[in-house]
C-alpha cells in the first residue's frame, strides 16, 4: 500500500504558509487552529477565506491581489511542484475584491506524475488554513456543439472518469478532521455560488454557459471516437484537473465554484486537418482572461 498523507503533513503545511504570513504583519486572520473550521460561517466577511486554484494563463488575476505574500510551491513542506510551462507554481495569499484569498497560481496536474492524494495536498492545507469556500478555474475542451473557443462555461456537475478508474483522492485511510469516509456529491458545486455566479455573470453582461465537466487524465488529448463518447454520455466540456480538487473540498465541507475556459473545440472526426496543441489552449485561454476576471472580481464582491 502507498504511504498516505496524515493530518499532521497537512498542518505542517500550513503552519509553515501561516508563519510566512505571520511575518509580513498582515492580518489575514489564517485560522490559528482547526476549531475555527466549523465556525467560519459565523465570522466576519473581512475574515473570511476564499481559496482559488487559478489554471493556466491567469497571471493578472493572480497580479490584481494586494498586500501579496507569495510562496513559491517548493518551499511549502510536502506539496507538489509544477512541471509545466506556463503554469507557474506559487501561493499567494492576500487582498482581492474586499476578501483574504489564498490562491494557487500554478495547479498541479495528475499527469505530472504526482498521484491524486499529492495534487489535492493544496486544497487541504487551505481548508486547515480556514478556507470556507473554493473557486476552481480551468481549460477545457468544448464538447457540446453549441460552445464555442473563447465561451465561460459554469460547471454544474462532472463525471469522473479518473475516479471511476480507481485514482480517486479520498481513497486511503478517511481522516475524519477533513469529512465523512463516504461523501455525497449530489451538488459538488454549491447551489449558492452557481447561483451567484449567473446573477452576476449577468449583471456584468458576460455570457457564461453551464455544463457537465468530463475529468480525464491525459496529458493526451482525446481521439475523436473518445470525443463523441463524452458527448454521447452527456459531457459538455472535457479537461485534465479540477475534479479532483472539487472532490477534497466537498469531503472537507468546503462550497466550491467551477468555471471553465473553453479553449478549443474537441475534434470528433478522423481525417481532418485540425489539431488541438497547447500553444491554442494558452492563447484563448489569454484572450478570455479579462471577462474571467471582471466574473471572478464581481463573484468575491459578492461573497
Ligand atoms: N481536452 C482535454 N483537456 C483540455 C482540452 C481538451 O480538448 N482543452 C483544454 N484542456
Amino acid at each position: 500500500m502507498s504511504a498516505h498523507f496524515e493530518l499532521a503533513d497537512y498542518d505542517s503545511a500550513a503552519d509553515f504558509v501561516r508563519a510566512q504570513t505571520d511575518r509580513s504583519n498582515a492580518a489575514f486572520g489564517l485560522a490559528k487552529d482547526s476549531t475555527s473550521m466549523a465556525s467560519e460561517a459565523q465570522k466576519p466577511r473581512e475574515q473570511r477565506l476564499t481559496g482559488l486554484v487559478l489554471g493556466s494563463g491567469l497571471n493578472p488575476l493572480a497580479e490584481a491581489i494586494e498586500d501579496a505574500i507569495a510562496i513559491p510551491f517548493e518551499r511549502i513542506p510536502h506539496f507538489p511542484t509544477s512541471t509545466v510551462t506556463g503554469h507557474e507554481g506559487q501561493l499567494i495569499v492576500g487582498q482581492l475584491a474586499g476578501q483574504t484569498v489564498v490562491a494557487m497560481q500554478g495547479r498541479i496536474h495528475l499527469y505530472e506524475g504526482y498521484t491524486t492524494e499529492e495534487i489535492t495536498f493544496p486544497i487541504r492545507v487551505m481548508r486547515r488554513l480556514g478556507v470556507e469556500t473554493l473557486i476552481l478555474t480551468n481549460a477545457a475542451g468544448g464538447l457540446n456543439p453549441n460552445f464555442h473557443a473563447g465561451d465561460l462555461m459554469l460547471i454544474v456537475d462532472h463525471m469522473d472518469f479518473v475516479g471511476m478508474a480507481g485514482h480517486n483522492p479520498l481513497r486511503g485511510p478517511n481522516i475524519p478532521s477533513f469529512g465523512t469516509r463516504f461523501p455525497s456529491m449530489t451538488e459538488a458545486y454549491t447551489p449558492f455560488l452557481r447561483r451567484l455566479a449567473l446573477d452576476t455573470a449577468r449583471n456584468l453582461d458576460i455570457s457564461l454557459r453551464q455544463g457537465v465537466y468530463a475529468y480525464v487524465a491525459g496529458p493526451n488529448f482525446e481521439t475523436p471516437a473518445e470525443v463523441r463518447f463524452l458527448r454521447l454520455v452527456g459531457a459538455d466540456a472535457v479537461g485534465m484537473s479540477t475534479v479532483p480538487e472539487t472532490l477534497v473540498g466537498m469531503h472537507a465541507g468546503m462550497r466550491v465554484l467551477g468555471i471553465s475556459t473553453i479553449t478549443d473545440e474537441a475534434i470528433d472526426q478522423l481525417d481532418t486537418d485540425r489539431e488541438t496543441s497547447h500553444e491554442e489552449i494558452l492563447k484563448t485561454g489569454k484572450a478570455v482572461v479579462p471577462q474571467l476576471t471582471q466574473l471572478l472580481i464581481g463573484i468575491l464582491e459578492r461573497l
